[in-house]
């Protein structure tokens, strides 16, 4: 009851604020205050009579007071004028099964799962016996962006999915990207945050602007704060910067586009900046949508010590199109990685741009243990002992440690056939390959320290000095 008396509270502040009169009204329906929740759903279409989520409030209200059929009439109002709703599509399902119709409650259910990367409803799905994931993994359908295309004309110059091949076929859109994935498509799916150890900060900080902005977009709204922004990951090569941006493919239930920059460069005069730019416009008719750009070193220079302008301009054209990204429908997470962050252009850490500056540095001890236990998974280890192992590998990078596995494996191999039977990697192999072995991060903060040490102080290096400092605590010398 608590939080309904603050949310009450807020109310008196500011009556008309929809946002929270949503927010309060479906406070009141979870809590199966109905006649409460309808009356303010009502109060939401007083103020505007064009607010779909009031409408469907009214229809899940109908429902659980037992008037299916009123219910399943505003929902399909609902979708008459919105018909990729998911919210509509699930509230049809509970009718329809309700009403004994398992087809049809089947038929909505799915379409809910594909239209909304988020969606899950597991009383629902118990009864109807699929998981919304499931159906998102089988069907490759993209729905929400068919949509797209046909309440868009072909003269739109927005890009969606079903344009892409004819649209690079025409002059302006001669670019192509790597990676474009729907929330359903199940190519996505293959790695995801559980697959990486450590970086909990990180993590933490895509949930926040973009995966708990989807699934909860009134408290967002309510409380004025955007979705999407710009943060850039960066530190030494092989602690899974590239592993991050697979994986946050696999976890953030919207729209994905992975870019590489060698993939837009083009000799023509303008046409590398035009490339960057449909790439930026793709992501915002594409919205809510995660853009990647792995590599980023490719602009990583300081504009004033850049002699091909080409470069020159591209970054300008980046940083343009960075600030273009402020406006509150603009729900587009950008997020960059690079391994020189000192010889990128200081423009980019400003406020709107790259506002979140991330470090990844070489795994601590806890995340060693937990990449360890990945790396070690299905492989024929004999009494590992993640510690020792963990405590040997001091300053690696998930990259070193991957490769420590896979030299004792290889050397297990090579003893196995010799011999002629199966042998299982032993703990002592594995150590001595280990010790062997010097962690390939160190050049990298030797270099990090040479080129901030060179700069001129500004805020820029101050932060780059900065990390540099946290980084060397965390190398456990
Ligand atoms: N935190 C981690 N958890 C699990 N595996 C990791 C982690 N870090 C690195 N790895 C392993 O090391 C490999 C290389 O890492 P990745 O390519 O992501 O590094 P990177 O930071 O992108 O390096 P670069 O700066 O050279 O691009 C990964 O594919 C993965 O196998
Ligand atoms: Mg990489």
């Amino acid at each position: 009851m608590s939080s309904l008396q603050a949310i009450r509270d807020a109310l008196q502040q500011s009556p008309d604020n929809i946002s929270l009169l949503l927010l309060y009204s479906r406070a009141c329906l979870e809590q199966l205050q109905l006649d409460e929740a309808r009356e303010s759903f009502e109060q939401v279409l007083e103020l505007d009579a064009q607010q779909i989520d009031a409408h469907l409030g009214i229809a899940r209200v109908l429902f659980l007071q037992g008037e299916s059929s009123g219910a399943a009439v505003r929902a399909e109002r609902v979708l008459q004028q919105e018909p990729e709703n998911a919210q509509a599509h699930l509230l049809l399902s509970r009718v329809y099964l309700a009403e004994g119709d398992r087809a049809k409650a089947i038929e909505h259910f799915d379409r809910a799962a594909m239209i909304d990367g988020t969606m899950s409803d597991p009383a629902l799905e118990r009864e109807l016996g699929r998981t919304a994931r499931d159906v998102r993994r089988s069907s490759p359908a993209p729905l929400n962006l068919e949509a797209m295309a046909s309440s868009e004309g072909p003269e739109d110059s927005e890009l969606t999915l079903d344009a892409f091949d004819e649209a690079f076929d025409d002059p302006p859109y001669d670019w192509r990207p790597e990676t474009f994935y729907t929330p359903g498509d199940p190519n996505r799916f293959g790695t995801t945050f559980a697959d990486i150890g450590g970086m909990d900060e990180l993590k933490e900080e895509i949930r926040l602007k973009i995966i708990y902005p989807l699934q909860f977009p009134d408290l967002y709204k309510a409380y004025g704060k955007r979705t999407g922004g710009g943060i850039l990951i960066y530190g030494p090569p092989g602690c899974g910067k590239t592993l991050m941006l697979r994986a946050v493919a696999g976890e953030v239930p919207c729209n994905f586009l992975s870019v590489g920059l060698h993939e837009i460069f083009d000799p023509y005069f303008g046409s590398t900046e035009r490339n960057l730019h449909q790439i930026f416009e793709t992501a915002r008719a594409n919205s809510p949508c995660v853009l990647v750009f792995d590599d980023l070193d490719s602009l990583a220079q300081d504009r004033r010590n850049i002699r091909e302008s080409q470069v020159r301009n591209l970054v300008n054209q980046f940083l343009h199109e960075m600030d273009g990204m402020k406006g509150e429908n603009q729900r587009v997470l950008v997020i960059g990685a690079t391994n020189q962050p000192w010889s990128l252009d200081p423009a980019f850490r400003r406020p709107g741009r790259f506002d979140q500056a991330i470090l990844v540095p070489p795994p601590d001890a806890p995340a060693r243990a937990q990449i360890i236990s990945l790396l070690a998974k299905d492989k024929p280890i004999s009494n590992l002992d993640v510690e020792a192992l963990s405590a040997a590998t001091v300053g690696f990078s998930g990259a070193d440690l991957k490769w420590v596995f896979d030299r004792a494996a290889e050397m297990t191999l090579s003893a196995a056939i010799h011999s002629g039977q199966p042998i299982p990697i032993t703990m002592d192999r594995l150590i001595s390959v280990a010790q062997g072995h010097a962690p390939s991060t160190q050049s990298w903060f030797e270099g990090a320290q040479e080129s901030t040490h060179a700069a001129t102080p500004d805020a820029y290096t101050t932060e780059v000095r900065k990390f540099l400092n946290a980084a060397s605590t965390q190398r456990e010398p």
